[in-house]
């Protein structure tokens, strides 16, 4: 007897052969669509590749949301006003120079802005307290959790930990560190890649 699954009659060998090639062109033939019908981006995402994001016609205040190796990642466009707030918090922020080391900020987001274009902020919304993705609280003025010269920032409703508008923890808040600035660089005015620095870029690439 021979050890072949396949059945030892010639005639339905051949015809079960047939059968499972066509089976297989079939298969083929639903899966590719189904992959190229992927977006670039979910591709990316897949991957955990770096993440392109158009700013192109982004209003001054406007936030944009992405998703980087599974995680949420803001990029918000600054009015002067904006900035202008994230000054008046430097002495009421826990960590204003970025110098803490729990979620480093890369060396080109180390500045007054935390960020490469003092107008494009570029961070993980994700709380360093206990892992909450904080709400963005753009509008100006008193309102509940938030102080009455309250200049605009985010705010994390897990545990009431409040961040500026660079994503800078306020001091004694139960969030022990500022709001991680991901590695990304401008690939032009109007694209920014999250995921990779500039230097890496040309690696990534080669
Ligand atoms: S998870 Fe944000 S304050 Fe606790």
């Amino acid at each position: 007897m021979s050890d072949s699954i396949l059945p030892e009659d010639p005639a339905r060998r051949a015809a079960l052969i047939t059968t499972c090639a066509a089976g297989a062109a079939g298969s083929a033939a639903v899966i590719w669509p189904f992959l190229k019908s992927m977006r670039p981006s979910e591709r990316a995402l897949a991957a955990g590749a770096p993440v392109e994001v158009d700013i192109t016609g982004m209003a001054p205040g406007e936030m944009k949301r992405v998703e980087w190796r599974g995680k949420p990642v803001w990029v918000v466009r600054r009015t002067p006003e904006m900035l202008q707030a994230v000054k008046k918090y430097d002495a009421q922020v826990a960590d204003p120079d970025s110098k803490r080391t729990a979620y480093p900020t890369p060396a080109y987001a180390r500045n007054e802005y935390r960020s490469i274009k003092p107008e494009y902020l570029v961070v993980v919304g994700i709380c360093t307290h206990l892992g909450c993705s904080p709400t963005d609280k753009f509008q100006v003025g008193p309102q509940p959790s938030l102080p009455d010269d309250w200049a605009g920032g985010f705010f994390c409703p897990c545990h009431g930990s409040i961040f500026d508008l660079a994503g800078r923890v306020f001091s004694n808040m139960p969030a022990p560190d500022n709001l991680e600035v991901p590695p990304h660089t401008y690939l032009s005015d109007s694209k920014i890649l999250v995921g990779t620095d500039a230097e890496q870029v040309g690696k990534d690439t080669a």
